[in-house]
């Protein structure tokens, strides 16, 4: 089989693999999707922590199950997939209390061990998600990036009288931007992000207002309105403190980034409004949810996809992606 391999930071080959054979308790799908994340660059160039090397990079993948380990229900022969890829030990303190995605023992798919770029890849049994008709496709590996958005939304519990504002157009955003309306019914929607292509795409997936602070701060813009619900899907690490000083007294902050950098925030500038700040990391368990939200039609992923390549053209489909975010949001590949 071809497998899209990071032998080692900088180093990315299309490889070919032995046949995996799924382990007891593993199902093995032959993939015939997958969509590109910011993640996967990382790990091409080496920029993240976690990854080992050689990797088969991708985690935002489906396909049909074509192999089962040991324990496994054949009756799961043939069934449509989408792969969630947190994989967690299930009795640390974490797992116990409904947190797999930052289980002491973490494991993901794509980073940690070999991922979905690749015409087969290994998962548990337990992380393939069968996949209503329709879904069709094309969209199917756009789950996994709306599971972000639900996780962080679970924390936020937005109202539909909530005033949203979420910084970042790019993926992360848009995904917030469709579950805050078309989930939770937030009836006011802002967008901040410096290019105006990206904030064009925010308001297709229905944004209420976009702001372009690439000039003028966010906070001239604003007029006064202090937003109740804020989501930092950009993740540089000064937002946190315009994010606070935007905020209504009693708002709620969600952040999503990784940066190791350090930013300066003040105690008053919290407690003050007696802010409350959530932080969330991949998903926990939100496949059947997002599943069941793309069934009853309250999302549109097809509005974040942007490009589709073969999997042979996988270099070129990350390059563009990582240099141009101007025509890029969602790239993905399609296996043969
Ligand atoms: P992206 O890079 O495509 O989008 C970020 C957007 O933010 C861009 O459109 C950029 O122009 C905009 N931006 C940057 N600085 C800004 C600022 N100061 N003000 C306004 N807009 C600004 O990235 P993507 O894929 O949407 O991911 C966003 C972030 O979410 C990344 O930092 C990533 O690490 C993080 N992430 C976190 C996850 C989690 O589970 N916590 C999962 C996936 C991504
Ligand atoms: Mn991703």
């Amino acid at each position: 089989m071809k497998s899209v391999v990071i032998e080692q930071p900088g180093k990315l080959t299309i490889a070919e693999r032995p046949l995996p054979q799924p382990a007891a308790g593993e199902v093995r799908v032959k993939v015939t999707g997958a969509s590109i994340c910011g993640s996967d660059v990382h790990i091409w160039h080496g920029h993240n922590p976690f990854a080992r090397y050689p990797r088969v990079i991708g985690h935002e993948f489906f396909g049909v199950i074509d192999a089962v380990g040991d324990g496994v229900d054949a009756a799961r022969l043939g069934q449509r997939v989408a792969v969630d890829p947190v994989i967690s030990c299930g009795s640390c303190y974490p797992c116990s209390v409904g947190r797999p995605n930052v289980c002491a023992t973490l494991q993901v798919i794509g980073v940690h061990r070999d991922g979905g770029f690749s015409d087969y890849a290994l998962a548990p049994a337990r992380n393939a998600w069968p996949l209503p008709d329709t879904i069709p496709d094309r969209l199917a590996s756009l789950i996994e990036p709306f599971t972000i958005a639900a996780n962080i939304t679970a924390f936020l519990q937005p109202r539909p009288d909530d005033i949203a504002l979420i910084y970042g157009a790019g993926p992360m955003g848009l995904t917030a931007v469709q579950v805050l309306k078309g989930v939770y019914g937030v009836k006011s929607v802002m967008v901040v992000d410096r290019l105006p292509e990206r904030l064009a795409l925010a308001a297709q997936s229905g944004a209420d207002q976009c702001f372009d602070n690439g000039e003028i701060p966010l906070a001239e813009q604003l007029s006064g309105v202090q937003p109740t619900l804020i989501i930092d899907a950009a993740c540089h690490p000064a937002i946190l403190t315009e994010a606070a000083a935007l905020a209504s007294p009693a708002g709620r902050i969600g952040l999503l980034g990784f940066s190791g950098e350090p930013c300066t925030i003040t105690q008053q500038s919290l407690t003050s409004k007696e802010l409350s700040l959530f932080t969330s990391r991949l998903n926990s368990n939100r496949f059947p949810q997002v599943i069941d939200w793309l069934e009853q039609g309250l999302l549109q992923p097809e509005k974040l996809v942007t490009h589709a390549f073969p999997l042979r053209d996988v270099e070129r489909a990350m390059t563009l992606f990582e240099k141009d975010p101007r025509t890029c949001c969602k790239v993905i590949l399609q296996m043969d």
